[in-house]
């Protein structure tokens, strides 16, 4: 189907279902597809959207699989049921294949496994498990039942500062990058940040002399996309563009990361690009389309990628025009399909540390 129909089409259900219809988008999604979505924002202010929607009654959320989920969690949690009379708010994501690759390096039974593993090193009720919103529910559920919590990367900081004052020690995953930048940033050293690797049989590959001394345990994971941009990137930019600003996304490697001049969220990058006087030069570390569009939105300033290779995140990338005009028009039909619901259980205790980080201000 070209895409004038595909868009007539999707146009016509959003104008049916109106208010009871919420399209959620986040900053990586392409034009094509932001351009149906009522609000788009970074992963924090997505899951403050889907905690706050009070006439939807079904969020197509644009984004990747642990964002639908989250959304399920807060549209459903027992006060906004309660006020709607028992009924759920239903939550769909376009294409079931939408997941986020760092997301699946931390699996449940491995992250349990590795906290019975440390339990025999270190005392375990001092140790305060964070989980970057970027994994799955029933890691988020971990953290509620042990007394931890989930971070963005808008909120890093600050929920550091929250389970320092709780505990001795804190567990991060899946993203070691974004545990370990800001770690740093708060004056714990990389000596005090053992790497946890799920796949090594003794202490995630680590001497017990490591994981006494640590701060924080660091889950080898990593995300395929920010990994791409390198320290040499950032000196090419340097000497071909004197003045030139780098802006990165805290999920790139430390190297790249001590070298920015700013690292933030997405929503962080978009307000910093917004903020600054026109002919200010940028070299822009976060995924492909988001600094495309920064780039057509900003003809005043003058934009760049920060690597030669293309870094697109590509499970984002399968939400497109067909995904969801075939997802929106089964929803009017009356035959839902991709519709994401989080088990009971799962929900109540991943809603435990997502509200802790919701609080954190
Ligand atoms: P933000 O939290 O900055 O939106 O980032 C989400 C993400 O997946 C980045 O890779
Ligand atoms: Fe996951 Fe990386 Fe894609 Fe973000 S950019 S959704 S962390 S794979």
């Amino acid at each position: 189907m070209e895409s004038d129909e595909l868009i007539r089409r999707i146009t016509a259900v959003r104008e049916e279902l109106g208010d009871t219809l919420l399209i959620l988008g986040h900053h990586y999604q392409q034009d094509q597809v932001v351009e149906h979505t009522d609000l788009r924002g970074d992963s924090y202010q997505l899951s403050q959207m889907a905690a706050s929607s009070d006439t939807c009654r079904t969020i197509v959320f644009c984004g990747v699989h642990f964002m639908a989920e989250t959304a399920d969690i807060l549209a459903n949690r027992p006060e906004k049921l309660e006020s709607r009379n028992g009924e759920r708010v239903r939550v769909i994501l376009p294409d079931m294949a939408a997941g986020c690759s760092m997301a699946d390096m931390a699996a449940i039974d491995q992250v349990e496994a590795a906290w019975e593993d440390m339990s025999d090193v270190i005392d375990t009720d001092r140790v305060i498990p964070v989980t970057y919103i970027n994994s799955a529910a029933s890691l988020k559920a971990f953290c509620g039942k042990h007394g931890g919590i989930v971070c963005t990367s808008s909120n890093a900081r600050a929920v550091l500062e929250w389970a320092f004052d709780r505990g001795d020690r804190v567990f991060f995953f899946p993203d070691q990058h974004l545990g370990r930048n800001t770690a740093l940033g708060m004056g714990i050293t990389e000596q005090q940040m053992p790497v946890w690797d799920p796949y090594q049989l003794e202490l995630g590959g680590n001497d017990e002399r490591a994981i006494e001394d640590s701060r924080v345990i660091l889950w080898k994971g990593h995300c395929s996309v920010h990994q791409m941009f390198r320290p040499e990137h950032v000196a090419q930019f340097r000497q071909r563009y004197p003045g030139i600003k780098i802006l990165v996304h805290p999920e790139c490697p430390r190297e790249v990361n001590d070298l920015a001049d700013v690292s933030g969220s997405t929503g962080l990058i978009i307000r910093t690009v917004k903020e600054s006087p026109a002919g200010t030069k940028w070299a822009i570390g976060t995924e492909l389309h988001l600094v495309n569009r920064l780039k057509a939105e900003h003809p005043e300033q003058e934009i760049h990628f920060l690597s030669p290779v293309i870094c697109m995140c590509a499970t984002m990338y399968r939400i497109d025009l067909p995904h969801l005009c075939w997802s929106l028009e089964n929803l009017r039909e009356g035959t839902p399909v991709n519709t994401i619901e989080v088990s009971e259980e799962v929900a109540k205790w991943s809603l435990v540390a997502l509200e802790r980080m919701l609080a954190v201000k």
